[in-house]
């Protein structure tokens, strides 16, 4: 398809719903499988992990937007940029929530006990505390407030989230020497901030478009 032809579709009064109806799919899904108790022998386990899966896949996917913008030389994509962003900390958040319920049982005095007790609870907290910073000020009087360079400053705080995030999920798996997707994520991440970085470094770099 030519570029002309994709950025249409990318326009279209359609798209934007549609991929906010796409990225409710998993939480529709997991709810949908929580309810029919199809999520195997240990439910909360299950609940949790995919969220988590789904917070670092959608941390992806928000990241691969400037890339894929500036690359393929798609202005139409930044349309989708707060939608993914948002979604990052909607799965973010229901991951935590699920801990809090189903591993804390609501019990408050435990849930802040338990952020000191263990290390990769210690930097998920950091992650999702990072993460609210963010989406509390995702919205345009937010982004008027601060103006637009301490926005931008602000929201570098995405390379912290991403190597907070990637500690998280390593010491989870620690425990049993699994660390195959811990390294694809961190590929996969060191390729999309590595782009960032190198764009920053170049002298004809074009900061104008290179919002993180
Ligand atoms: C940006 C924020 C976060 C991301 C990207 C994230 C991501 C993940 C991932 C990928 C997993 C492993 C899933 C798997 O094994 O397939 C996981 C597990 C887990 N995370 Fe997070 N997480 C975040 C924040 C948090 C927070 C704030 C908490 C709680 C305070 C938390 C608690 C847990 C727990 C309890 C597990 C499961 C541990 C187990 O089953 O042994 N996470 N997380």
């Amino acid at each position: 398809m030519q570029r002309a032809a994709v950025q249409r579709v990318l326009l279209h009064p359609l798209a934007k719903p549609l991929v906010f109806v796409v990225w409710l799919l998993p939480f529709a899904w997991l709810f949908y499988a929580a309810a029919a108790d199809a999520l195997g022998a240990n439910p909360a386990e299950a609940l949790i992990r995919s969220l988590g899966d789904w917070t670092l896949r959608a941390l992806v996917l928000v990241l691969l937007v400037t890339p894929l913008r500036v690359q393929l030389g798609l202005p139409a994509l930044a349309r989708f940029r707060r939608m993914l962003g948002v979604y990052v900390f909607f799965y973010a958040t229901l991951h935590w929530l699920a801990y809090v319920a189903f591993d804390m049982g609501f019990v408050w005095a435990d849930v802040v006990a338990d952020i000191p007790k263990r290390p990769f609870i210690l930097v998920g907290t950091a992650a999702w505390l990072l993460l609210l910073a963010l989406a509390a000020t995702s919205f345009n009087r937010a982004i008027r407030a601060l103006g637009a360079a301490r926005w931008q400053a602000l929201h570098r705080s995405v390379y912290a989230i991403v190597g907070l995030a990637l500690l998280h999920f390593f010491w989870m798996r620690a425990g049993k020497h699994n660390f195959t997707e811990v390294g694809v994520y961190a590929a996969i991440f060191a390729v999309l901030l590595g782009w960032r970085l190198w764009r920053r470094l170049m002298p004809q770099g074009s900061r104008v478009s290179s919002r993180i």
